[in-house]
């Protein structure tokens, strides 16, 4: 993509990134490639691999449209692509930590990300500490002589606390350390972070970018000082995406713009709505005045998406699931980023240090591309259960 073009509105960047349809005689989109084998036209180009696609892990059409889309969505110098956000957050990790180093991670992290450091960072011999979300440049104090890497996630999973990763940057890097940062909430739509100092960022691509609800995808988009290293790890671990989904998640992003614009009208309606009421303690959305870290994200994020938490004045498990088991609209399910809203009570029990001190529980809520007043109906459904205990 040409210069002028970087220069574009979102929605018009999104609309044209990745292939170009003069490689495939016009047609709009790439073709779905799916491939093992590629043949080479004569033995001395096999011996050398010199030629633009070598093997099926190695890339296809299909995956480059794609990666090209996010490098200059996240203004990366290479992008991977991944069978799941999981895998995004995994291969990274595994790229850039090696036995008796150690690792800072944030303490609102995503939990799978937890249990992955738990169940194999620990066992690979790598020390691992959690800290505080709050901690910004402080984070120097935690520095030791083998920390390599910093990973953070801004808003924190479930309570959406705010990061500064620009101070937490400044500081790792200041240590010697790398910048990993889950930007699966905001999207490169809303915040880039590698023009804020990350050195890697890492998307589910399974939420806003591939946007239904129907298949699983990460990617992690890398600054060219740690690009190497993140690739020759990718091709190590052979954990190349299948091409159907690769395919749906670049379909996805050219309507991204446009839907996100909505979770994001949506969310903030409901989450203001949400703060007048007074079964609410408090609405856990970065974006509101009242969010501890809203200066945060005022100075650093362009939007906000459409997931966010709220807290009950009072109750606990009985309450929650009698407010949950009231929603028909609202389905009780994991992940977000598609269609369809969703709630959850949120278990902050793997926390250490961000644990908070909330009355009641905590509901997340991914608001989908419904009506809000019908959404907000469904809500006020599950308030009228919590008075009828
Ligand atoms: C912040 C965050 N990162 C990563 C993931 C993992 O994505 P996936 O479900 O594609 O493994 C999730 C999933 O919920 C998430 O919330």
């Amino acid at each position: 993509m040409g210069t002028d073009e970087r220069k574009s509105g979102t929605n018009t960047r999104l609309a044209h990134i990745g292939n170009d349809p003069g490689d495939f005689f016009g047609f709009v989109n790439p073709p779905v490639v799916h491939a093992s084998t590629v043949l080479f036209p004569d033995a001395e180009t096999m011996a050398t691999r010199n030629q633009k696609y070598t093997y099926g892990t190695r890339g296809t059409p299909t995956t480059e449209a794609l990666c090209q889309a996010i490098d200059e969505l996240e203004g990366s110098a290479g992008t991977i692509a991944v069978p799941s956000g999981l895998a995004a957050v995994c291969v990274p990790l595994l790229a850039f930590l090696s036995a008796g180093d150690h690792v800072l991670i944030v303490d609102s992290v995503y939990y799978p990300t937890r249990n992955f450091a738990e169940r194999m960072l620990r066992r690979l011999g790598v020390e691992v500490e959690y800290y505080d979300p709050h901690v910004g440049a402080r984070i120097t104090d935690l520095m030791k002589p083998n920390t390599k890497v910093v990973f953070t996630e801004s808003p924190g999973s479930n309570t959406f606390e705010m990061q500064d990763i620009p101070a937490i940057a400044e500081a790792a890097h200041g240590g010697g350390a790398i910048v990993m940062m889950d930007n699966t909430w905001a999207t490169p739509v809303f915040f880039r972070p590698l023009d804020h100092g990350v050195d890697l960022s890492i998307n589910a691509a399974t939420k806003y970018p591939a946007g239904h609800s129907d298949l699983l995808l990460g990617t992690v988009s890398a600054n060219e000082a740690c690009w190497k290293q993140l690739h020759d790890t990718f091709i190590a671990l052979g954990v190349c995406p299948a091409p159907d989904d690769v395919y749906q998640v670049l379909r996805g992003l050219r309507s991204m713009g446009v839907r996100l614009a909505r979770h994001q009208e949506s969310a903030f309606a409901i989450a203001r709505w949400l703060e007048g009421r007074q079964e609410v303690a408090q609405v856990l959305h970065p974006g509101l005045e009242t969010h501890p870290g809203h200066a945060i994200w005022k100075r650093d994020f362009s939007g906000a998406s459409g997931i966010f938490s709220f807290v009950l004045a009072k109750g606990g498990k009985r309450e929650a699931h009698a407010f949950l088991d009231a929603l028909k609209i609202f389905g009780l399910g994991y992940s977000w980023g598609g269609f369809e809203s969703l709630a959850v009570h949120v278990s902050l029990e793997d926390r250490t240090i961000a644990r908070g001190s909330y009355p009641g529980p905590v509901i997340r809520l991914q608001i989908g591309l419904e009506d809000v007043e019908d959404l907000q109906a469904d809500l006020e459904t599950g308030f009228e259960a919590l008075r009828a205990l």
